[in-house]
């Protein structure tokens, strides 16, 4: 049975009507899901509790075609990110870098210029895995494949933990990161719902209600895997790119096994893919200023200021301070630890 958009069923437990707002959601997913426990969505109706992290019924189902059938190779390239931590970017740079003896940056059709690239590295649950009743046949892939993903590390797949492919890991200060979802719900949520109130958002982010959230949880599962495993996972963050991404990049290229030489940086090719997937030239092409990606959101979306600190136009200092508290509370003693401003 597929369900169509909104559609409303019947729960048994006397709770009232459940709604799931997807229009392909199979029989037995659409069971789980609503056993499963509920809050209010950013942008959808409800979020469901699942594998500890919150996501939507669609993103549910996607996750669990990919967990039962993905077979990583050695040689795939995962880029996992915390939703609005800088995907769009990282995806960009790993690509333009992996690819660079196929597709020079300085080629003027160069695949960034026409695709997003959301488009290039496509997302396991909102892409490859997106449909219900089909199963990708992936293996003809150009090698080495990319991929990006939201699922926090202990839901990836067993294949991606077992293998040697790589994962790379981008996250940002939760402060800018909250207002960027903030942001991004109300521009692609469905006109049918009505526009997310700041505070009220806040609250939810506190409490760890935000797709892929906890934030917290999230973060620490990749940190702690980068510190066991450094070959396996580069630890990446939002404002140390901004701040000095050519040593950044070189990073990436080296932990991917295809690091710069000599004879291409004094050529300019780190420069240039640096240019290539900066704010300002992605923002402007064309392909992001009037294309769509995954379920029909805008490009544009994805590109709004790109600043470090922006959070503090929005935040009142008791929500900064409460923020700060949880960020105590949760990731305290980790080692991880965020630059708020620029
Ligand atoms: P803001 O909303 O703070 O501007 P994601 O790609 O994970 O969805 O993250 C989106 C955030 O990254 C947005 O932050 C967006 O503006 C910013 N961003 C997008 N492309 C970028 C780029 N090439 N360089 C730096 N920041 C970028």
């Amino acid at each position: 049975m597929a369900l169509t958009k909104f559609t409303k069923i019947q729960s048994g437990g006397g709770g009232g009507e459940e709604v799931i707002e997807d229009d392909k959601i199979s029989q037995q997913s659409t069971e789980l899901i609503l056993s499963l426990p509920r809050e209010k969505g950013w942008r959808t109706p409800y979020v469901y509790l699942f594998q500890g992290f919150w996501c939507q019924p669609h993103e549910i189902q996607a996750i669990i075609t990919f967990q039962k059938h993905f077979q990583a190779k050695d040689s795939d390239v995962l880029v996992a990110t915390v939703p609005k931590s800088g995907t769009t970017w990282l995806k960009a740079l790993t690509f333009a870098t992996v690819s660079r003896h196929n597709f020079s940056s300085f080629n003027k059709n160069h695949p960034l210029l026409n695709f997003n690239p959301h488009d290039l590295v496509p997302f396991f649950e909102y892409t490859v895995y997106d449909k219900h009743d089909k199963v990708p046949d992936l293996s003809n892939m150009h090698e080495p494949r990319l991929f990006g993903t939201h699922v926090p590390f202990a839901s990836l797949s067993k294949s991606i933990k077992e293998s040697n492919c790589k994962v790379i890991y981008i996250c940002r200060n939760p402060f800018d990161t909250f207002i960027s979802s903030w942001f991004f719900a109300n521009k692609i949520k469905p006109g049918s719902l009505p526009t997310l109130a700041l505070d009220e958002a806040f609250e939810m982010y506190c409490k760890g209600v935000v797709g892929f959230g906890p934030f917290w949880t999230h973060m620490l599962g990749y940190w702690k895997e980068s510190i066991e495993k450094p070959n396996k996972v580069l630890f990446l963050m939002y404002e140390d790119l901004k701040g000095d991404i050519n040593f950044h990049l070189k990073r990436v290229a080296e932990f991917l096994g295809c690091p710069f030489t000599l004879e291409e940086e004094n050529r300019g090719v780190i420069e240039n893919i640096i240019k290539l997937c900066s704010f300002q030239k992605m923002k402007e092409l064309e392909v992001n200023k009037s294309g769509t990606f995954g379920r029909n959101f805008e490009n544009k979306f994805l590109f709004r200021k790109g600043e470090i600190g922006d959070w503090v136009n929005y935040l009142s200092p008791s929500m900064a301070q409460k923020l700060t508290k949880v960020m105590e509370d949760k990731l305290g003693g980790s080692g991880l630890t965020f630059r708020m401003n620029s």
